[in-house]
């Protein structure tokens, strides 16, 4: 029997993820039972607290092959681009004030990068092909005595494109050079592997992946090879000095489960997904001659932008706002109206970053609901071309 389709049905997965049930429940107790202060460990309540935010490093650390000292709690991948960036640029400025990073990156980076520009510190900005994909003799170019810092995206929220991460971080570790990645969008739904990859500091977040909002997490090598940034957060002394604040318990907690489930799901979802959006990919190109934005292949298998020539976007969206849910970009642009910097920075003009959507799968997705939204996209892409022809 074919399940009804509760609508609107969310293709939004890389704006924000629901929280697993399971990751819920292994929540509850921490919010007024087990509240204690991780770092009030004299008694049993603050000792309860320590014992599970330990749990959680262990659990994340196992997912991207790192040690569970290596992990620092933080509010989300924002401040953990934050302190991975502008804690290297403060604590290595005397070696030297330049940052690689490239063009489209989420803007946590990029903002960060313009911030430190201010203060005198100089980035290049390395361009991308029509995929998304950096020149990597382009990056060893780039690389000066001066250079502390290599910051480029692991997978990009908007095309999905995945990184050269392997060959980004051999040629960082040849240069002696840090390399900083944000893997928001790629931990937990693709294989991460900091060891494997030479990766020094990677950012990572709880809500991508199935966890609670306001969790996230900086990994930050200390064996073979130790990077050693200053804080951007002064206090108490929490999470090795580097970020003060009471810790977020039930976060915590929330995303190392998370990231638990993940590890354990991660090969059967992202099959199931990636049949999913090559299905969707398939029917928009062949029944509304539609065109991919992003590597066709060194993507995430949950991740779909699709150009509909003459289609505005945002009409499109807001046709389809009852029945599906999906974006024109990244959730934190969303309400400006420049069209998106990382379509623009893969060469293509305006009038095609104005007339992509993005799709993006998750877990509770299902075969139906699948085919309902290319039923609906169809025809309403048919019908806006019908009405602006
Ligand atoms: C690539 C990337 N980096 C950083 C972020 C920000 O993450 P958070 O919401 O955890 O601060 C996002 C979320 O949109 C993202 O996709």
């Amino acid at each position: 029997m074919l399940m009804p389709i509760k609508t609107p049905v969310y293709m939004d997965y890389h704006a924000t993820t629901p929280v697993d049930p399971r990751v819920l429940e292994t929540m509850l107790p921490f919010f007024s039972q087990d509240f204690g202060n991780a770092s009030s460990t004299d008694h049993l309540f603050g000792a309860r607290a320590a014992e599970a935010v330990q749990k959680s490093r262990e659990q994340i650390a196992s997912l991207i092959n790192a040690r569970p000292e290596e992990i620092i709690f933080t509010s989300g991948a924002t401040e953990s681009d934050n302190l991975a960036i502008q804690g290297v640029a403060n604590s290595y400025k005397e070696k030297g004030k330049h940052i690689v990073t490239c063009t489209t990156e989420h803007k946590a980076v990029l903002n960060t990068c313009k911030y430190l520009q201010d203060l005198g510190w100089s980035v290049t900005y390395l361009p991308v092909d029509k995929f998304g994909i950096v020149d990597l003799a382009k990056l060893e170019e780039a690389i000066t005595d001066h250079t502390v810092l290599i910051s480029l995206m692991f997978a990009n929220n908007e095309i999905g494109t995945i990184a050269p991460i392997e060959e980004i971080g051999r040629i960082a570790r040849a240069h002696g050079v840090f390399l900083h990645t944000d893997a928001a969008q790629a931990a937990g739904h693709i294989p991460v592997d900091v060891d494997g990859m030479n990766i020094d500091l990677m950012s990572i977040s709880s809500h991508k992946v199935y966890g609670p909002k306001g969790a996230g997490a900086l990994f930050l090598r200390r064996h073979g090879g130790r990077v050693k940034p200053l804080p951007i957060i002064q206090g108490g002394g929490q999470e090795r000095g580097l970020r003060s604040g009471t810790e977020n318990v039930p976060g915590i907690v929330g995303m190392g489960k998370a990231f638990e489930i993940a590890r354990s799901e991660m090969d059967s979802e992202s099959r199931r997904l990636l049949q999913w959006t090559e299905r969707m990919r398939s029917a928009f190109e062949s029944k509304a001659r539609a065109e991919q934005n992003g590597h066709p292949i060194q993507r995430l298998p949950h991740n779909l932008n699709m150009y509909f020539k003459g289609v505005d976007a945002k009409a499109l969206i807001q046709m389809l706002v009852h029945e599906v849910a999906i974006s024109a970009g990244s959730a934190c642009t969303t309400r400006e109206v420049e069209p998106s910097h990382v379509l623009l920075a893969l060469g293509f003009a305006p009038e095609r970053a104005y007339s992509s959507v993005r799709f993006g799968l998750g877990r509770f997705n299902t075969g139906e609901e699948v085919d309902f939204a290319i039923e609906k996209v169809l025809s309403s892409v048919a019908h806006l071309r019908k009405i602006f022809a």
